[in-house]
């Protein structure tokens, strides 16, 4: 027979046992929680780069004309987003299915979220940073970019359409 660690705070065997139970029980779900982050690759976004809120049009990447999706010389795709009281600008965007795409998200103006459901991309829209998340859309369909963050009485009706096309015949429009 083992020598209990749990000997020293608890006489009886009956609960010595269901302590660790529930330790073990502990353990598993703390591992599965890690094992499905590294598989599903669910990762923070951890991008810090500062941004002037209040003169997003001004800057390059940000102003209207350069909103939308790009093609990037690896293949990749980078969508850059507005976020502000109400909704995401382009409202309207496409994607080619399993594709990388970076999507570059600045708030407007108060702290906005954006999720997409059933996909692994959500991330805050903290207003003077520049939000980044990598990711990429195995199936097609179309999808609704929701803000997760109350920004204010139009927060529930925030929210714009993502389209993943089929890759062939994937490429950007604007
Ligand atoms: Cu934007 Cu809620």
């Amino acid at each position: 027979m083992f020598n209990d660690p749990l000997r020293a705070i608890c006489d009886d065997p009956l609960e010595r046992k269901w302590i660790w139970i529930s330790l073990v029980l502990a353990v598993v779900m703390g591992g599965l929680l890690g094992f499905y982050a590294v598989a599903s690759n669910l990762n923070p976004p951890s991008n810090v780069e500062t941004i002037d809120s209040s003169r997003l049009h001004l800057t390059q990447e940000f102003a209207e004309d350069n909103l939308g999706v790009k093609n990037q010389p690896d293949g990749s795709l980078r969508v850059t987003l507005v976020a502000a009281r109400y909704g995401f600008y382009p409202q309207h965007i496409e994607v080619p299915a399993d594709t990388p795409v970076t999507f570059r998200i600045a708030s407007a103006d108060v702290l906005h979220g954006v999720h997409v459901p059933f996909t692994n991309m959500t991330t805050m829209i903290v207003p003077g940073y520049i939000s980044e998340v990598q990711t990429r859309f195995p199936r097609t369909g179309e999808f609704s970019l929701l803000c997760n963050e109350y920004c204010g009485l139009g927060h529930d009706s925030m929210w714009s359409r993502l389209v993943v096309v089929p890759k062939s015949a994937g490429g950007a429009s604007s």
